[in-house]
């Protein structure tokens, strides 16, 4: 008998130095500790774990730190639970990077970590993803989206998957890209993309989604150098309840519309009580205009894309020394030279901003500009009272002729009824960042 029992125990726990197997739970220690801190990538062993208990197990990180020297491709998982109590923190080998990470299709950009399955958990326990962002950020100083610089974490054709407390600090690039994936699940999610310069730390985008249905990020902290939470082409069902953005480009519904040949359909999409502290823009929507154009200042091509942007909800936001709170554009990356904005045929309809409150930075509260190809039906504002900082402060409102709070609008239909304080005829050349008061 007592033999037995002990045979059991060395056939369940079977030990190896870097992995540590229990029935179908790997506990992974980083490779490090046998080398006396000498930093030896981790992948290996943390590919290995997966491998051997993705499939109806469990992956614990253990509470060290661990060395993401190579790109990781983690999909296909089922009924798996990662647990992260450690840090895992990426390597800096830019040259590495560019020439290994895997494509994820859209805008030709790329990812570290290629991760998903069926019925996948993913918990940070006390752990993060360090991305060493800050090398990129020097590096790519200056310039747009650059090919091959990685998306932290990327879900991939997934069904059911949670991400619970995860905290990526300084990503590399975007910080987490969902796509091609149903029933995605955010919640408690961290960002820090704060570089050591006063310059943006440009694409460090907090949340991207495309092709992707049925999504939840709740509880979100969000501090980055672009598009706080974006939901990019085909984002349908998503929701997004009690999230705080600061000092980025705010919520958005875009860029849509950059291929020609592959409509973009956003339908049903809600964002609940967001703080937007300290934002170039607050709640907005961009897409392409209708002409297809081979330059443009983010670093990709586009435009001439079709499809539809309906039933969306911003509501309950409070916005504080925002530049431009409430947008629509047709036309993102050729307005400033207000080239075809009056093309685009990618329909908006059933857009509706409730309860939005707080201040701007400068006399501008809201630009919908519409193209004159497809107005827009279903635009809605209830209760949106916006005042510049300044006017709360009780200094003079602006230096300008305009001496009320601008709502510039075009191509709205039933305009007098959308419960937009119109004030001015939207300009097609309205870009996305407002920097001084307005004539
Ligand atoms: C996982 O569990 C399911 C249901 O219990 C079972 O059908 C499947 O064969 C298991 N897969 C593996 C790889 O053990
Ligand atoms: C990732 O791994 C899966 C196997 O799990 C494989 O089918 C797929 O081709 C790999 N993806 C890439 C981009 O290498
Ligand atoms: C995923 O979970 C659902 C609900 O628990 C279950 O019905 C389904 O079989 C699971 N899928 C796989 C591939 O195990
Ligand atoms: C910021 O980090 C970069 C890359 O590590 C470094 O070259 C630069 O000196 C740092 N700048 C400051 C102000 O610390
Ligand atoms: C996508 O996931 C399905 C299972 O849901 C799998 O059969 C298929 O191989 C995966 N595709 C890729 C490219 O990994
Ligand atoms: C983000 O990181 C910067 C630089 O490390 C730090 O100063 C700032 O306090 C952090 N923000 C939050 C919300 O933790
Ligand atoms: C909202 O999210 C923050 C984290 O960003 C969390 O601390 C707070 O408890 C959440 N509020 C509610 C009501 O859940
Ligand atoms: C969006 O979905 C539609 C059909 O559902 C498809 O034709 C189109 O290619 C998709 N768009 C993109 C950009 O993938
Ligand atoms: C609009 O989307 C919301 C979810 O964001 C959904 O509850 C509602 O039913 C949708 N309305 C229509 C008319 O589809
Ligand atoms: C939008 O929501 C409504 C109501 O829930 C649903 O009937 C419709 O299918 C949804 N649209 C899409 C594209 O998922
Ligand atoms: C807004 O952020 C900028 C840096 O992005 C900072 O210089 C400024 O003091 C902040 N203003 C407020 C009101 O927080
Ligand atoms: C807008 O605010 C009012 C008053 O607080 C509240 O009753 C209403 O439910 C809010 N609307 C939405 C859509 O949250």
């Amino acid at each position: 008998m007592r033999f037995f029992v002990l045979s059991v125990l060395v056939w369940a726990v079977s030990t190896s130095a870097r992995i540590v197997k229990t029935g179908n739970s790997c506990e992974i220690y980083p490779e490090q500790r046998a080398h006396y801190g000498k930093e030896i990538d981790d992948v290996p062993q943390i590919l290995e774990a997966f491998e051997s208990c993705g499939n109806n197990g469990t992956v614990i990180f253990t509470e060290h730190l661990f060395y993401m020297n190579s790109v990781l491709n983690t999909t296909n998982l089922v009924n798996c639970e990662v647990v992260v109590r450690g840090e895992l923190r990426f390597s800096t080998d830019i040259d590495y990077w560019r020439s290994h990470v895997y494509p994820v299709v859209f805008q030709n950009q790329s990812t570290a970590w290629l991760f998903g399955g069926t019925n996948v958990t993913f918990r940070a326990e006390g752990g993060w993803i360090n991305g060493q962002g800050q090398e990129w950020y020097t590096w790519n100083h200056s310039r747009g989206n650059t090919p091959g610089r990685p998306i932290s974490l990327t879900i991939y054709n997934s069904t059911n998957v949670l991400v619970d407390g995860l905290s990526v600090i300084q990503p590399q690039f975007w910080a987490m890209f969902v796509w091609e994936s149903r029933n995605i699940s955010i919640v408690n999610y961290f960002v820090n993309a704060t570089g050591n310069g006063t310059g943006s730390t440009t694409n460090t985008d907090g949340y991207n989604s495309w092709n992707s249905d049925t999504l939840l990020i709740e509880n979100a902290d969000i501090t980055n150098g672009d598009d706080c939470i974006a939901a990019k082409g085909n984002t349908t069902n998503l929701l997004v309840r009690n999230a705080t953005c600061h000092h980025s480009n705010g919520i958005t519904i875009g860029s849509i519309g950059q291929y020609k040949d592959s409509p973009d359909y956003v339908q049903n999409v809600t964002f609940d009580q967001i703080t937007i502290d300290n934002c170039t823009d607050g709640a907005y929507i961009k897409t392409w205009s209708g002409v297809e154009s081979t330059e443009n200042s983010n670093g990709d091509a586009g435009g001439g894309g079709k499809g539809l942007v309906k039933n969306v909800t911003f509501s309950n936001f409070n916005m504080s020394h925002v530049g431009l709170p409430i947008q629509i554009s047709q036309c993102i990356y050729t307005e400033k030279s207000s080239q075809y904005c009056n093309t685009s045929q990618l329909q908006i309809e059933d857009v509706t901003w409730v309860n939005i409150t707080g201040t701007t930075r400068f006399n501008i509260a809201a630009s919908i500009y519409c193209s004159p190809e497809v107005p827009c039906p279903g635009i809605r504002f209830d209760n949106v009272s916006l005042e510049s900082v300044n006017h709360t402060l009780g200094l003079p409102m602006w230096g300008t002729n305009q001496q009320v709070e601008l709502f510039q609008c075009d191509n709205i239909v039933d305009q007098e009824e959308s419960g937009i304080p119109c004030n001015k005829v939207a300009p097609d050349n309205f870009g996305q960042t407002v920097k001084h008061n307005l004539q």
